[in-house]
């Protein structure tokens, strides 16, 4: 059976421990009036089911269309809504459980994973954001790094069904993508290496699950995601300096 199903509007997804407060936290970004996340819809001991978010999810290989500076332009300003909204989810030390260690300072509920393959797209517009099983409270900056990291996109790796963009594409975008947030300047000098700490957390995680035996883990450490991440760390640690210009 697949890990993932639908049928009509519905979703059907594993769960974990921390389901019930991620479902908490959907409902609390509906009540807050923010519709472009899931619904939550039932938990059961093994299975959660959510709504489905009508799009197109931005898996590899990119398509022009999630390529393109719009959709790059609407997942920066979704991302800055989204966060709006969970920052006034009522955190509740005592019930609350994340997958991910709460990180300081906790500003808002941060989505753990934000990148194209967890936004849905109609055509090059983001309409909708997916896949909420790594959120946790933290610093907006936490978010946005990771989701340069993967928007400019930062990896060394080749970048399948288009032509790799220059460095110079990559450092336009990643500024593009603070302006279109609204990234205030304090989080923008802490930008370039929070997007080290967050790649080096993902291997951490990466591994550990995988050696728990994780079967999707153990999938990513056999296709080499964890080699390719320490490359892209060495990457952006030479890359630095002229990543935080480019985004000051
Ligand atoms: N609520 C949803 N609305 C729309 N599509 C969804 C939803 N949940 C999952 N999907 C679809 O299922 C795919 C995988 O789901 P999701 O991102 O939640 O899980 P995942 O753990 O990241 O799994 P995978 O590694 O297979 O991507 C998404 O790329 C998307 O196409
Ligand atoms: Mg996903």
């Amino acid at each position: 059976m697949e890990r993932i199903t639908r049928a009509a509007d519905r979703v059907h997804r594993p769960a974990g421990p921390w389901t019930p407060t991620v479902h908490r936290l959907l409902g609390h970004l509906h009540e807050q009036g923010f519709v472009a996340a899931p619904e939550p819809i039932e938990l059961g001991h093994t299975l959660e089911t959510v709504s489905f978010v009508p799009g197109v999810a931005g898996e590899y290989p990119w398509t022009e269309d999630i390529a393109s500076e719009a959709a790059l332009v609407t997942s920066a300003r979704l991302l800055r809504h989204y966060h709006d909204a969970a920052a006034t989810f009522p955190l509740d030390e005592t019930r609350d459980v994340w997958s991910q260690s709460v990180r300081i300072p906790v500003e808002t509920v941060v989505h753990g994973d934000f990148a194209p393959y967890n936004c849905v797209y109609d055509g090059i517009q983001a309409v909708g954001i997916i896949d909420f099983d790594t959120a946790h409270p933290g610093p907006r900056v936490w978010d946005v790094a990771s989701a340069v990291y993967r928007f400019a996109p930062f990896t060394t790796g080749q970048v399948e069904g288009s032509t790799a963009p220059t460095l110079d594409e990559r450092l336009s975008r990643a500024a593009e993508f603070c302006d279109a947030y609204g990234l205030d300047q304090d989080s923008r000098a802490r930008l370039a290496p929070t997007m080290v700490s967050s790649i080096v957390a993902l291997v951490t995680t990466l591994e550990s699950e995988a050696a728990a035996g994780n079967p999707k883990f153990v999938s990513d450490l056999q296709h080499g995601h964890a080699d390719l991440y320490r490359a892209d760390v060495a990457y952006l640690e030479d890359h630095l300096d002229v990543i935080a210009r480019a985004v000051a």
